[in-house]
């Protein structure tokens, strides 16, 4: 699914460029659940921005299902992130004004899914995440749990096959953070890839593999 080679994310330039990753080299087979971890500031995030193609690297190559992404164009890089990737925010990045099932639906607006589909596949998706009842609340009317999952349901929305993570749970009281777990669990369980940054070890415990960074480098 992933094959990272020598990534590098250098931010400025010249002098005063700082390397927040170096020579960062792993893959992530298909279905695997991978946790990232490491001290604030490591470059976990970069990463993680990196692999959902919400940046370009310095240096180095990623290719994602096969498909090397150095020489894409901006509108094919959000083609193929349209397409392959879903991914989940620590503040949810909601739009405040939507009531669930609109913020689902955005994802599958953007890729020309019919209106019809759109709203089926949204309730489907809110009720996997244990929130069928509640379609038709706006942001502010969920708990920060609730929130994070119409985030999981709304990154599902054009059924990727590589779900990421920053900080799912780092908002979120313990209860939470167990339900929002148990979910990612769950849709791994289901043959979904999973790529996760935390800063939680019980979070990591759980993962398949633990990818852990330091000072931009992988340990
Ligand atoms: N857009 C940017 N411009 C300049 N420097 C940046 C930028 N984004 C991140 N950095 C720096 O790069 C380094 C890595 O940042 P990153 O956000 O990847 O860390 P992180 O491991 O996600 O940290 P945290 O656990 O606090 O979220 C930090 O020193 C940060 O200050
Ligand atoms: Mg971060």
């Amino acid at each position: 699914m992933i094959a990272c080679d020598g990534l590098s994310r250098i931010y400025g330039e010249g002098r005063e460029g700082y390397p927040a990753l170096q020579g960062v080299s792993f893959d992530v087979a298909d279905g695997e659940f991978v946790a990232v971890m490491g001290p604030s500031g490591c470059g976990k995030s970069t990463l993680l921005n990196l692999l959902g193609l919400l940046d370009r690297p310095s240096g180095g190559r990623y290719r994602l299902g096969g498909v090397d992404t150095a020489g894409m164009s901006d509108a094919e890089r959000t083609a193929l992130r349209r397409q392959k990737i879903g991914f989940v925010f620590q503040a949810f990045n909601l739009l405040p004004r939507l009531s669930a099932i609109e913020n689902v639906c955005v994802p599958m607006a953007y890729a020309g899914v019919a209106r019809a589909e759109r709203e089926h596949r949204a309730r489907e998706l809110l009720s996997r995440a244990g929130l069928g009842s509640k379609a038709r609340r706006t942001p502010l009317e969920l708990s920060g749990g609730e929130r994070q999952r119409v985030g999981i349901a709304r990154a599902l929305a054009n059924r990727p096959g590589l779900l990421l993570a920053d900080e799912p749970t780092g908002n979120l009281d313990s209860k939470s953070s167990a339900e929002i777990l148990a979910l990612l669990r769950e849709l791994h369980q289901g043959g979904m890839t999973v790529v996760l940054v935390t800063h939680d070890p019980a979070i990591g415990a759980s993962a398949q593999r633990l990818l852990k960074l330091k000072d931009g480098r992988l340990e």
